[in-house]
């Protein structure tokens, strides 16, 4: 029941991001890198609490990975930004997503922790595809191969030739490694 409900909303949230943003990959980013920033401070925030309330040690190295997806995300964030500037559509979206998002998500890790890492688990997965679209698009011609943000070239110790692709792949190694931790937190959960 609980990979089936993950695995569902994954489709879904995929289906809505696919049918509004399309090959609007620079948009997409913007708008799924806030969205994304919101679980890991969640999680971080409900482990630290149940270490609170249950009196135990032993949740430390969860909490600071957690933490550290939520800082990485909103580092990604901050790097599209500098690629492409949302609409005013877009940004009233990220305000409303951030509301019903972080509402959903602190209520599902309460209920189950193990479902909702799973979810993580699987929109990262998501993300990795995305990301490997945008990166094909370069590749293709289709999207101009620009110079990387300089907060992305000093944040991954990039050449400073380097350019959005190199920054992409980095982004996307990213996206993996959540993708695993929260595969590995849900599997010990
Ligand atoms: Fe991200
Ligand atoms: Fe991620």
């Amino acid at each position: 029941m609980s990979d089936f409900f993950a695995k569902s909303m994954t489709k879904f949230f995929r289906f809505t991001a696919d049918t509004f943003f399309r090959q609007r990959y620079g948009h997409r980013a913007v708008v799924l890198e806030n969205v994304a920033a919101v679980p890991g401070m969640i999680a971080g925030m409900l482990t630290h609490f149940a270490s609170l309330r249950t009196l135990k040690r032993g949740y430390g190295t969860k909490i600071h990975a957690m933490l550290e997806e939520a800082e990485n995300e909103r580092k990604h964030l901050i790097f599209v930004l500098h690629i492409t500037k949302p609409t005013t559509f877009e940004k009233i979206i990220i305000t409303v997503a951030q509301i019903l998002f972080s509402a959903f998500y602190f209520v599902l890790f309460l209920v189950s922790s193990k479902t909702a890492h799973r979810m993580i688990g699987y929109f990262e997965e998501e993300a990795v595809i995305s990301y490997t679209d945008y990166i094909q698009q370069i590749d293709d011609g289709k999207i101009e191969n620009i110079s990387a943000p300089q907060p992305a070239i000093e944040y991954y110790s990039l050449p400073p030739t380097a350019t959005l692709r190199d920054m992409l792949v980095c982004i996307r190694r990213d996206e993996a490694g959540h993708s695993a931790a929260n595969h590995h937190y849900a599997d010990i959960s």
